[in-house]
């Protein structure tokens, strides 16, 4: 794709997609009903996120990876997010495997730029993804939404005790989106074993992922206590 000049021509402007692992079951929320399903704001939780994302100009298409035997997603309407939406019915055992299937069933062009994101962050917002899309779209690597650690750190020893207090001076904690390209997070993926972001894929190829300052609001819903602090952010939305 690079060689031929014709292409890259025609691809003047820069495409971005977006890339939703939604395979999950959230054994940690302890619900019957997968997390990704349960009831957030008046819509399933997932319905959040790829709402942000269908919305986003700069985004040509939404794919979302769902698990083989998903019955549910197709139960629900998706009134105006209309082809931009594209559900691949891929999902894998573990959400690296979910994000390198639902990559090579998307059919991307190597250089295109993929912003994967949990479909389990609700809160993300238009913000955070323009201000994504903007640091990073002349950048050689690409990167991911973070916010700096606030807390005090403890490290614990076997016995529920502090063993000492580390050093949180540079320390991030990762969000999503993350930004790559198709190819090299394809390929990145295809070489390191389970990662629990794309990120840490990169870096086992010995690239360095820009950090882009984010805010806590996007955080993932993981435990039963965060669903209505979800519902409290999303409350607040437009107001
Ligand atoms: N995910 C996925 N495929 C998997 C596992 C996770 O696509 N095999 C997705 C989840 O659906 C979620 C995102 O990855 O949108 C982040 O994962 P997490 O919050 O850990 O969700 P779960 O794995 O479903 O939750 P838990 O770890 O509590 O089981
Ligand atoms: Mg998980």
């Amino acid at each position: 794709m690079r060689a031929n000049s014709f292409l890259i021509y025609n691809r003047a402007m820069p495409e971005f997609h977006a890339l939703v692992p939604a395979a999950g079951y959230g054994a940690r929320m302890g619900h019957e009903l997968p997390k990704q399903y349960l009831p957030l704001a008046g819509q399933p939780l997932i319905f959040h996120a790829l709402n942000t994302l269908c919305a986003s100009p700069e985004i040509a298409t939404v794919f979302v990876v769902l698990a083989p035997d998903d019955a549910l997603f197709h139960t629900y309407e998706w009134p105006h997010f209309g082809d931009k939406l594209q559900p691949l019915y891929c999902g894998g055992a573990t959400r690296a495997e979910s994000v390198a299937n639902g990559l090579l069933a998307s059919e991307l062009e190597p250089d295109d730029w993929v912003l994967v994101h949990d479909a389990a962050r609700p809160c993300l917002t238009q913000a955070h993804v323009a201000r994504l899309i903007a640091e990073l779209r002349d950048d050689e690597v690409g990167g991911i939404l973070a916010v700096p650690v606030a807390d005090t750190l403890k490290r614990a020893d076997d016995q529920g005790r502090i063993a000492r207090t580390e050093d949180r001076a540079g320390l991030w904690q990762a969000q999503t989106p993350q930004m790559f390209r198709a190819g090299l997070l394809a390929q990145a993926l295809r070489q390191c074993g389970n990662v629990t972001d794309e990120a840490s894929a990169i870096e086992a190829l010995g690239l360095r992922p820009r950090l882009v300052l984010g805010e806590s609001t996007n955080f993932k819903v993981t435990y039963p206590q965060d669903l209505l602090l979800a519902e409290l952010l999303l409350g607040q939305k437009g107001k």
